[in-house]
Formats: structure tokens, C-alpha cells, sequence
């Protein structure tokens, strides 16, 4: 049988993850709820509906499925992830951070709302995320559950995205560029963090060896930087029409990005040898994770 295309692939985990967060997003209650406000849920649905190349998903999805793990669990482990990217995302775009217009095509939640809202729907998403995270149907033991969710709350918090974020809005106003060190770090931190867990999540479910997931940790290591590095281009020559968000701003705010440390090529290059790296990680497993060597040659050429 020939090997599933990561294309194939990704856009089938889309559908099911669009599914699965409608289901999430829905008005119903859940036991101890006493209301969800219509337009809160809005907002929320604005943020984590119809749009995104769900590659953090995917990333749990698949890293599940090296080890024979697959199902509603691993689908609700992923959309909770995906919840916390959604979130990072929408307080991003806040006036007060990168204040942008435009998102995956759309008006951003706080122009499409208004600010407050933006910050609650973003509040309401990662508290969500760990509510679905830790709750039963997520997995059967406990324990993976507990580790899940601190996992998600590490790669999210202050030593995770969060603090890269606030390493980000730091460096705009800092006298003299960052050294390309802490570029990395940066950047491991804001958008890393998160594709690591993605593998580590799915790594977690499957109860996977200590040495495998050290091989999937590097890989997911090596993924985030391609992945930022690739963003930091498109920033600089990408199209707004396919990122289906504003580019050419990240210069004009003084961002510290591979970009603007290395140019563009060396840019390109040090991109693409980090997928290679991540590519390389993946050799214990042979051929079996050649669906997440497809995901990071993707994370490197990709328009969008
Ligand atoms: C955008 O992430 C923000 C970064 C971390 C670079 P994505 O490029 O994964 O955004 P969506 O989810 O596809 O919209
Ligand atoms: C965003 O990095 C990282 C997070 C949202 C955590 P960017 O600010 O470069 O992402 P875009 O370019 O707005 O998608
Ligand atoms: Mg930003
Ligand atoms: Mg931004
Ligand atoms: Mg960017």
C-alpha cells in the first residue's frame, strides 16, 4: 500500500479536529457549568474554527500513532493543544502585542469583537484546554492525564510560550539586536514549546520508551525552529493572501527574528538544516515516522 501523503494526511486530522472542536465549542453545558455567554462562545469560535493548517494536532495524532494509539482520546489530547495555540494566537494579534487586523483570513477576534472580549475568549480557551486535557475520557489512567497536563501547562507557561512571548515584545525596544543565541531561545520558547508537546503528548499517550521520546523531543525541538524560522521568511517574503494574515511587518516593529539576525539566505539555510536535524532525529524509527519526516519538509517549504 502506498504511504499516506503528509497532505492527506493533515487535511484528514483537520476535518476531525474542526469536528471536535465544534463539539467542544457548542452551547451545552458541562457538569458545574452555570452559563456559557453567547458571545464569549462566538469569540471562541472565531478563534479555533474554519481555519489553521492544525499542524499541532497532527503532530499528537501522529506521534500517537507510532505507537499503536489512536482515537477520541488522542483527538481531544490534540484539540486541547490546539485550544492553547488558538489562544496564543488571539492575544498575539492584541493592539498591545503585535496588533494585527487579520488572522487565517479573517478580521482578528478583537477586531471582529472588541479587545476585552479577545482577552476572555483567549482566557476561556486555555482554561478550556486543561479541562478537557485532564478529564477522563482524554485517557484512562490517570497518571497519563496528570503528566498531559503538566506537559501542556509547561510548554504553555511562563517558561514556555508565555515567556517567549514576553522575550518577543522585550526585544522590539531593545538598543542593539539580539544575538542570534537568544533568538533561538525566543523562539524555541513562543512557538517550540508547544510543537514539542505536540510530539510529546502523543509520545505520553502511547506510553513510549524514555529513549524514544528523547528522539521525538529532539525532533519536535528541531520542527519549532524550522517551523518559526519559515514564519520569519514569510514574514519578510510571503504572500498576505495565502498566510491569510498581514506580512512584511515584522522589520517596521523591530522584531528579533532569524531574519533580521542572519539575512535571508543564511536565514533559509540555517530553516532547512534545522528540518534536516529534525528529519534525522526520527532514524530510530525507520520508516514508520516518515509521515512526520514529510511534517517538518513541509514546516521548511510551506507558503502558508
Ligand atoms: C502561527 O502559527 C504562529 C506561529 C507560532 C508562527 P501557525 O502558522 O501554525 O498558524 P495556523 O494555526 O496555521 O493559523
Ligand atoms: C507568534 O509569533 C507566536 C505565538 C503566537 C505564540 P508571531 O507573532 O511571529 O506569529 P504571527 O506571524 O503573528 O502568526
Ligand atoms: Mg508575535
Ligand atoms: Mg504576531
Ligand atoms: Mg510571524
Amino acid at each position: 500500500m502506498p504511504e499516506p501523503s503528509f497532505h492527506s494526511r493533515i487535511a484528514a486530522i483537520a476535518a476531525d479536529v474542526e469536528a471536535c472542536l465544534d463539539g467542544f465549542l457548542s452551547p451545552g453545558l458541562l457538569a458545574g457549568e452555570i452559563a456559557r455567554p453567547p458571545r464569549l462562545l462566538a469569540a471562541m469560535r472565531h478563534a479555533a474554527l474554519e481555519g489553521g493548517k492544525r499542524l499541532r494536532p497532527f503532530l499528537v495524532i501522529e506521534a500517537a500513532a507510532l505507537f499503536g494509539m489512536e482515537g477520541e482520546g488522542v483527538l481531544r489530547a490534540a484539540c486541547a493543544l490546539e485550544m492553547v495555540h488558538c489562544y496564543s494566537l488571539v492575544h498575539d494579534d492584541l493592539p498591545a502585542m503585535d496588533d494585527d487586523d487579520l488572522r487565517r483570513g479573517r478580521p482578528t477576534v478583537h477586531k471582529a469583537f472588541d479587545e476585552a472580549t479577545a482577552i476572555l475568549a483567549g482566557d476561556a480557551l486555555l482554561t478550556y484546554a486543561f479541562d478537557i486535557m485532564g478529564d477522563a475520557p482524554t485517557h484512562a489512567d490517570p497518571a497519563i492525564r496528570a503528566s498531559l497536563v503538566t506537559g501542556l501547562a509547561r510548554a504553555a507557561g511562563p517558561g514556555g510560550m508565555a515567556g517567549g512571548q514576553m522575550l518577543d515584545l522585550a526585544a522590539e525596544s531593545s538598543a542593539s539586536p539580539l544575538p542570534c543565541a537568544q533568538i533561538e531561545t525566543l523562539q524555541a520558547m513562543k512557538t517550540g514549546a508547544l510543537i514539542r508537546f505536540g510530539v510529546e503528548a502523543g509520545a505520553m499517550i502511547g506510553g513510549a520508551s524514555l529513549e524514544d521520546r528523547r528522539a521525538l523531543t529532539a525532533y519536535g525541538r528541531m520542527l519549532g525552529s524550522a517551523f518559526q524560522i519559515a514564519d520569519d521568511i514569510l514574514d519578510e517574503e510571503g504572500d498576505a493572501a495565502l498566510l491569510g494574515k498581514a506580512a512584511a511587518k515584522d522589520a517596521g516593529r523591530n522584531k528579533a527574528t532569524m531574519v533580521s539576525a542572519l539575512g535571508l539566505e543564511r536565514a533559509k539555510a540555517l530553516r532547512d538544516e534545522c528540518a534536516a536535524r529534525a528529519c534525522d532525529a526520527l532514524n530510530p524509527f525507520g520508516a514508520r515516522a516518515n509521515i512526520l519526516r514529510q511534517a517538518a519538509e513541509f514546516a521548511a517549504a510551506r507558503n502558508h
